[in-house]
């Protein structure tokens, strides 16, 4: 049974409740994070905690938990679950009040709820033989650089994806790409790998930031630019991103074969670049 942490306990995950009056569970007010664990070890947890404060500011929600309390609990958390890889989710909401009001209540309490799913995708890079995808409407929200628990367009959006035999929606908005239903989305255009800037339209991903970070490092060309649908049609490769699923190759979109239809020779490097941070961070020996 694994373990979640609910208010400052932790408990087994069938004994974690919440009133049904928490505005998470009637308004989806809340704001959330999902932070892989690779050796037993949170990854890129500052960078997590900086997204999360932004969200709660984002949607004025005080930061129930200092960094240092974070990191205990997260910790703790990782401890109690087994396994050395693993998925943390983590969700705040604006708490319980006494009646339904869109307005948010006075002194009211933040419900602090995180959990741990087991495993994470091993990647053996020569097995990987790339997904599917589909061009979708973008039909979300303005604010869609605040990681919130409100995720109803995102869900559809996934589940249509999933409904045309693929495996994520790549988002169209005034005739650019902007990222997946639950994933940052990369091209490469003759050797130049190019993501949509961050901005309102978009999470911040932090699979993303540190692949720009591996880019640079190790000098290969990137940009932060728009993406028009055509580029993305007609681009070399794709990839899409994110904690849980790391960086994945796409290599059919809608009815177009991308590239050669296998994953592309920058992703390997990407993802070789990727992995090889992992296992620096497991030694001690990255940030
Ligand atoms: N989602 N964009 C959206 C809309 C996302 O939901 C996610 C991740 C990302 C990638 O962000 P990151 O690299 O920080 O994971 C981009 C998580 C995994 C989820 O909702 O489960």
């Amino acid at each position: 049974m694994s373990i979640a942490y609910l208010n400052g306990t932790f408990l087994p995950i069938d004994q974690a409740h919440v009133s049904v009056m928490d505005r998470g569970f009637l308004f989806g007010d809340g704001v959330y994070e999902v932070i892989p664990v690779y050796g037993k070890q949170l990854f890129r947890l500052a960078h997590h905690l900086r997204r999360l404060q932004n969200s709660l500011d984002a949607v004025r929600i005080g930061n129930p938990l200092s960094d240092t309390e974070w990191e205990n609990v997260l910790t703790g958390l990782v401890t109690r679950n087994s396994g050395s890889e693993q998925a943390i989710y983590l969700q705040v909401t604006r708490g319980i009040a006494a009646k339904r009001d869109h307005a948010f209540p006075k002194d009211i309490t933040p419900t602090v709820f995180a959990m741990s799913t087991p495993g994470l995708p091993a990647v053996d890079i020569e097995s990987v033989t790339g997904i599917q995808a589909v061009t979708l409407v973008d039909s979300r929200w303005k604010h869609c650089n605040i990681k919130a628990i409100t995720l109803l367009p995102n869900v559809l959006l996934r589940q249509e994806a999933i409904d045309a035999g693929t495996a994520e929606a790549i988002l169209i908005k005034d005739g650019f790409a902007i990222e997946g239903a639950a994933s940052n989305v990369f091209i490469v255009h003759n050797g130049l790998v190019i993501t949509p800037p961050n901005g309102p339209a978009l999470l911040p991903g932090i699979t993303r930031d540190l692949i720009l970070e591996l880019a640079a490092r190790n000098s290969i060309p990137y940009r932060e630019a728009d993406v028009p649908l055509e580029d993305l049609q007609s681009a070399d490769e794709i990839w899409v991103t994110s904690s849980t699923r790391e960086i994945s190759p796409v290599i059919r979109l809608d009815d177009i074969t991308v590239g050669s239809g296998t994953p592309g020779p920058l992703w390997k490097r990407m993802i070789t670049l990727y992995q090889a941070y992992k296992e620096a961070l497991e030694k001690g020996e990255a940030d």
